[in-house]
């Protein structure tokens, strides 16, 4: 079969799905959750159709697999009034309960969520189109992150429970939540990335309104209940609807202390405006990016296609961190290129479940008519699709396109395709790959293929200053999530890691007095009768 037939079959039909895959599907939920409880939602919902199609009398269709509740004003704005009534101006039981017991809500909350996890992994499969494997690996990741962040956050109290002196004045020094968190996440990572900000800031004390992703909201029906029964009422809320609607209200209350938001910068952009108070709100932004790669001309060929594909296409291209440019040396572009296509084409490309499968279709609605207007523009001119039956579309299904050569002309130089369109350009001279970084509304993360010690380490000073991290001889990536994570320009604003989280959901604060014997006697008395969760000394073993 060529290549275009096998395409143009890409999809399954009903009875080919694996029957356990296809069990609860579809799924219409009508439950969120708002100041502890599950409230049903008899109003419009948002009809959820899967990335993967099906085949029905051999035209391939969009697969419904459930709905969810489409959410007005009123409801978001019910929500926020339980988030900052949990809150209660910091007196809360939430957020003025111990560490210690934060934590073991937190540990009750994963053995919980643990229970639900072949359904979450199905949903997941389902709404985002990510294979079956790393749907898994995606739940597991989060676990660990959550598991990390709890023996971080134990690590950061163990730090706290003592004192300073200093100047001859005592002092306590400990992080305290900021307030009402929105936390947004993105449809590639719908389940790690959101509950990336959302356990940080859980954990640290803040009260959460949680508006899952429009791709990836169904997956959170298992762990409503979960979020329900583990927390104090109001300390988590999950609403769900069309964001235009719901969010601006909540932004314009002047309520909200923290967004949380990985998404796009012209989403971050607006939300930031609408808030009466902004010195009065904090973000934490992952947005877009262009990450470059730059292949020397001594680069270990085998290594840099590698990764290259690594970089362009996991998840089809759909991450944040995807290589979505890449400059080769013009000494080494033939052999790159042959190296690459050949690379590309032998891909394995399917349905999510299929074992090994590696290109799967693209989750957003309308995506392949954007990624083949790129194509378009790009070979009008000048560039190629250079490998066989590059950007042929089924459906949602695109299959990869290299193209060559891109000049800064064309938007595919510029825009962030977020899809599996691979633009590489030759260069003669260092500078150009260095010129687009410094040019570019972006800054992510690059990376650097070669050998030569001394030409890395030119390379390394300037680009240090350009993005947040340079990656040698191998793709862009978050993790590990204990190394900070973020980016310059329009890439993001604060730093997530599993520790640099519980700081940006969190502000320093303190109790000093003057070492007077009176003061000593205050504190001594307060810390040796367990007076105060804050002025303590106790240690989380
Ligand atoms: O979409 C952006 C993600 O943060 C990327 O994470 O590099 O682990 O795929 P990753």
């Amino acid at each position: 079969m060529s290549l275009i037939e096998k395409i143009n079959r890409v999809f399954p039909q009903n009875s080919d799905i694996p029957t356990g895959l296809q069990q609860g599907i579809p799924f219409s939920q009508t439950g969120y959750l708002i100041n502890g409880e599950i409230r049903q939602w008899e109003g419009p919902q948002h009809h959820v159709l899967s990335p993967v199609w099906v085949n029905i009398d051999g035209v391939p269709e969009p697969f419904p697999i459930g709905s969810y509740p489409l959410l007005t004003e009123k409801e978001a704005l019910e929500a926020l009034d339980a988030a900052v009534s949990a809150y209660d101006h910091g007196r809360g039981a939430w957020p003025t309960l111990s560490v210690a017991e934060r934590i073991h809500h937190m540990e009750r909350f994963v053995f919980r969520m643990l229970e639900q996890k072949e359904r979450i992994v199905q949903l997941l499969m389902w709404e985002v189109g990510k294979s079956l494997k790393d749907s898994i690996k995606e739940f597991d990741r989060t676990i660990c992150y959550i598991k990390d962040t709890m023996n971080a956050l134990k690590d950061l109290d163990r730090i706290s429970s003592r004192f300073a002196i200093e100047e001859g004045i005592i002092g306590q020094i400990r992080r305290a939540p900021m307030g009402v968190v929105l936390c947004m996440g993105p449809f590639n990572y719908p389940l790690n990335e959101t509950l990336t900000t959302l356990i940080p800031a859980l954990i640290m004390g803040n009260t959460v309104i949680l508006k899952p992703p429009k791709h990836g909201a169904l997956l959170y029906a298992p762990l409503l209940d979960v979020f329900c029964d583990v927390f104090p009422k109001g300390v988590i809320n999950i609403i769900y609807g069309e964001g235009h609607s719901i969010i601006p209200p909540l932004m314009r209350s002047g309520s909200i202390h923290v967004l949380a938001l990985i998404g796009n910068s012209s989403t971050a952009n607006i939300l930031k405006k609408l808030h009466p108070k902004p010195n009065r709100l904090r973000c934490v932004l992952g947005l877009e990016a262009k990450n470059p790669a730059i292949v020397l001309k001594d680069a270990d060929l085998d290594l840099a296609v590698q990764e290259c594909l690594l970089g362009c296409l996991s998840f089809n291209g759909q991450r944040c961190t995807a290589l979505k440019i890449l400059f080769v040396a013009s000494a080494i572009q033939d052999e790159f290129l042959k190296r690459l296509v050949s690379a590309v084409n032998k891909l394995c490309f399917g349905m999510p479940w299929q074992e090994d499968v590696f290109i799967t279709p693209v989750a957003e609605k309308g995506k392949t008519d954007y990624l083949q207007g790129l194509v378009a523009d790009a070979i009008a001119k000048g560039a190629a699709v250079i490998n066989e039956a590059g950007g042929t579309v089924n459906g949602s299904f695109f299959f990869p396109a290299v193209l060559y050569p891109v000049h800064e002309r064309m938007r595919v130089y510029h825009e962030e395709q977020f899809g599996p369109v691979i633009p590489v350009l030759p260069f003669n001279d260092i500078k150009e790959p260095i010129e687009y970084m410094i040019h570019s509304v972006y800054g992510q993360q690059v990376s650097i293929f070669g050998k030569d010690p001394d030409q890395i380490a030119q390379l390394i000073d300037p680009l240090v200053n350009q993005v947040c991290r340079v990656n040698i001889n191998s793709q862009c990536q978050r993790g590990p999530d204990i190394f900070p994570f973020t980016g310059r320009k329009d890439s993001a604003e604060g730093t997530l890691s599993v520790s640099d989280a519980l700081r940006v959901f969190s502000i320093r604060t303190l109790v000093a007095a003057k070492q007077t014997q009176m003061n000593k006697d205050i504190i001594t008395g307060i810390v040796r009768n367990h007076q105060s969760q804050f002025l303590a000394t106790d240690f989380i073993l």
